[in-house]
């Protein structure tokens, strides 16, 4: 998935955050496999007066880019296979240009969800030149013992 492409994507998603007392806009495009072929879903942050249950851009898209069917070769004889999360980006377009790598990546608690459900996923932060690898985000990201 074009570089470009996937960061415009996020950039006019983080147009629709609902951001009233941070005022800070994220938006985060996801590209997957899906059973219908390659897929981009989009999503913004969303916050709420109780602050602590704000939802992240990334979380919200990744949520519902999960609603994909996977595609037909993963489905296998279960019905858990989830669509190939092959790319995302991530745009905070309210950062000052010039702001810090900090105040561009994605968060904690995002890069955690990004290790379970996107961890071969290529990622691109408006403003950071290159692509980014979940080792780059989250090194010696925690995952349960695999089930025995
Ligand atoms: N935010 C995101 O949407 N993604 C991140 O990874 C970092 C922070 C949002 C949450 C909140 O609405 C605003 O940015 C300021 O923290």
């Amino acid at each position: 998935m074009d570089r470009d492409e996937l960061l415009a994507r996020a950039r006019a998603a983080a147009l629709r955050a609902y951001a009233p007392y941070s005022r800070f806009r994220v938006g985060a495009a996801v590209a997957v496999e899906s059973s219908d072929g390659p897929r981009v879903v989009t999503g913004a942050n969303v916050e709420n007066a109780s602050y602590g249950l704000t939802l992240c851009a990334e979380r919200a898209a990744l949520a519902a880019a999960f609603q994909l069917d996977a595609p037909a070769d993963d489905a296998g004889a279960v019905s858990t296979a989830r669509p190939r999360v092959t790319h995302i980006a991530v745009a905070c377009i309210d950062a000052a240009p010039g702001a810090p790598a900090s105040q561009r990546t994605p968060c904690g608690a995002c890069r955690q969800w990004l290790a379970e459900l996107a961890p071969e996923a290529i990622y691109y932060v408006d403003g950071i030149p290159g692509d980014l690898r979940l080792p780059d985000l989250l090194p010696y990201a925690f995952s349960l013992p695999p089930e025995a």
